[in-house]
Parts: C-alpha cells; structure tokens; sequence
C-alpha cells in the first residue's frame, strides 16, 4: 500500500464512528428507502422534497456517505445507493448488527478502554449498576432490548432446525436447557418431539420471560420446567437427571476458566449415557469474511458491556476447555447451510 493509501484508510478508521452514525441516521430516517427507489437516483433536493430532513441536514449525511462509498453522484447530481448501500438498506443481518451496535453497544464501547485495564464491563454503567448484562437484561430499557434479543435470535433462530436433527437422533427423553433464555429452544424441541421433556436453567429474570412464553402454549407448558441458577455462584450445581445438557450461544458469556468450571459442574452429576452438545458461531469455522468479522467485534461487546472477560471462542480453544475439564469433544457439525454455528458433541471420557 502507498503512503498517500495508508494515510486515506486511516483517516476512514478514525472517523469510522462519524460513517456509523450517517448510516444509522440515513436509516432510520427512511433516506436509503426514499434514494433506492428511484433507478436513475436523486438530487438533494429532490430527496428534501420526499423527506422531512432540510437541504443542510441531507448534505452532510449524502456527502459523508459519498465518501464512505455508500451512494455513490451520477450524472446530473443524483445520487444512488452502492451495492454496499443497498446492503445496509436489505440485509438483515447487517440491520441486525447495526441496530444492536447502536442500541446496545455505541455508548458503552466509549468505556472500552478502561474495560480493558480493569477486566470489567465498564460500559454496562451506562445502563445500570449490574455485575454482567445478563443481570439486568429483563429490566433493560424496550428498544435496547429489542435489539439485544433480535441480535441473540437472528444468529440462533436459523440453526435450530438442524440442531434438532442432530439432538433428537438418539431420542432424548429429558433435555436441560442451560442458558435457556426466553425459551426459544424450550419451545422448539418441545414442539418437535411431543415425549420431550425440558428443564431451562438461568438467571431469575429470563426465567420469568421464559415462563411467561411457554405458558401461553397449552401442548408444550406442562413438559417445561424452570431451575432459577447463577453460574457465577461457586456454590452453584448441575444437577443429574438429562439425556442432553444443551448449551446454545451460552458458553461465549464466560471466560476460559468459568467455562471450565462450568463443564466440571456437568461432569460431576452427568451419567455415561449423557451428551453435553455446544452451539457456537466459532470465529475460525466460518466460510464468508463477513461473519468472521461480525463475530471479533462481537467480542468487544462482551468486554466493554456484557461481562468484561468473556468473547467468541475459536472452535480450537473450546476444545482444549473441554480437555481440560476432563471431557471428551467425540463430534463437530458444522451448520453451514444458512447459519454460522457449530455444534460440538461432547461425552464424558
Ligand atoms: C446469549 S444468551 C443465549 C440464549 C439462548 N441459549 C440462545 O441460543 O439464543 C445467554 C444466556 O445465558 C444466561 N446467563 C448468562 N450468565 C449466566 C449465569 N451466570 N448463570 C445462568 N445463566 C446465565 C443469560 O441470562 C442468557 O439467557
């Protein structure tokens, strides 16, 4: 790279936040909507006369955007979405990230830095006065929330469809469901197998949004049960009792050594006959750059806000956990087709 190239790419980096918040902006305010559906493009003004933004406000946003490569000026002073553009207007998941970097990630991330220095969620301030997230997630203001849960599911949701494939082989007959959340995998398995049984295991105030769900459906409500636990309590056991200890997106709110400990609390009740089975979006068993890249700057959430020490795994230190705790991982599956998850079958050895 010339100088005068490095010098351009840096400049886009430290003003990176400045191009995130045009796009949010643009967004939000209907202005990618409003450019795209015009073909040849639009001027500015003819963008004033279909929004409610002034003259002054879409020339800032439409000359930042140019440069970030985001519309790009046709002839006669119109302007039209990029293929990047057209992509932050139409991917989900792109609206899933943006939405969530801003709603739950941009003011935190101001506190990364010390986050770093003190191995603490020092972002999570900006919230309320909580040891992680997940302590405070249920009394999280609504649109904060929103994002937070469209983030955890768009990434989840997509995968459960192989990972019941793949559980119900060996047709379990009791599920535990650690780090159950809102009860979507409750809901999911109970559904496709009506012999199932479920135990969700989690924090008080997921527990209750849990409930709250399952409860509305009559088929399922009687084969779910509920097991309020804190993971982070030293004193805290996994009881025995299931066919499949399942852990979807779960173990990636722990560090190394949590997850260890975690792992051992399974082991010391799980039977021989038991699998303990791994859902993650492992950040070197992903095919497209963009997922890989999603999934490092997932990370720095879980520094600056979630937890302080936790991030998403390589598939490669996962297993040497499991090791380590004294396990045996005997699969993976890869869930390439439309998701980025792995799933790890783990025994006891
Ligand atoms: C990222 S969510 C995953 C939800 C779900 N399994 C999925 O696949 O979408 C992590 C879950 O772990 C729970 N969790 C985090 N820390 C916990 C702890 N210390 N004890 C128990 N559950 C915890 C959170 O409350 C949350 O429901």
């Amino acid at each position: 790279m010339k100088a005068i190239d490095a010098l351009y790419e840096a400049q886009k980096i430290v003003f990176s936040p400045f191009v995130f918040q045009t796009v949010y902006s643009m967004y939000e305010l209907g202005l990618f909507e409003i450019i795209n559906e015009q073909k040849e493009g639009l001027t500015i003004d003819e963008i004033a006369e279909k929004s409610k933004v002034s003259k002054y406000g879409l020339t800032v946003l439409v000359e930042m955007a140019e440069a970030a490569e985001i519309v790009e000026k046709l002839e006669g002073d119109k302007y039209q979405l990029t293929k990047v553009g057209y992509f932050i207007l139409r991917d989900e998941m792109t609206r899933v990230n943006m939405m969530f970097t801003q709603d739950v990630c941009y003011e935190g991330l101001y506190h990364l830095k010390d986050a770093i220095s003190t191995t603490t969620p020092a972002g999570l301030k900006v919230f309320g006065d909580w040891k992680t997230v997940y302590e405070g997630l249920a009394s999280l203001p609504a649109s904060v929330k929103k994002s937070w849960f469209e983030f955890d599911h768009f990434y989840s949701d997509n995968s459960f469809d192989d990972a019941l494939k793949i559980i119900f082989r060996d047709q379990p007959k009791r599920i535990f469901d650690i780090g159950g959340n809102t009860g979507k995998w409750a809901i999911a398995s109970t559904k496709y197998n009506s012999d199932v049984n479920v135990t969700i295991f989690d924090l008080p105030g997921q527990l209750k949004v849990a409930q709250e769900n399952i409860n509305k459906i009559d088929e399922i409500k009687d084969r779910v049960d509920y097991q309020k636990i804190d993971l982070l309590d030293p004193t805290s056991t996994i009881p025995a009792g299931a066919d499949v200890y399942w852990m979807s997106q779960f173990l990636d709110c722990f560090s190394e050594a949590e997850i260890e400990a975690i792992l051992i609390k399974i082991k010391e009740n799980a039977s021989k006959d038991s699998t303990i089975y791994i859902m993650e979006t492992f950040i070197d068993d992903q095919k497209f750059p963009a997922a890989t890249f999603s999934l490092v700057a997932t990370s720095l959430y879980f520094t600056a806000i979630a937890n302080g020490n936790s991030k998403m795994y390589s598939s490669s230190v996962l297993k040497y956990i499991i090791e380590k705790a004294g396990l045996k991982c005997v699969n993976s599956y890869q869930l390439h087709e439309d998701s980025f998850h792995t799933i790890l079958e783990v025994k006891l050895s």
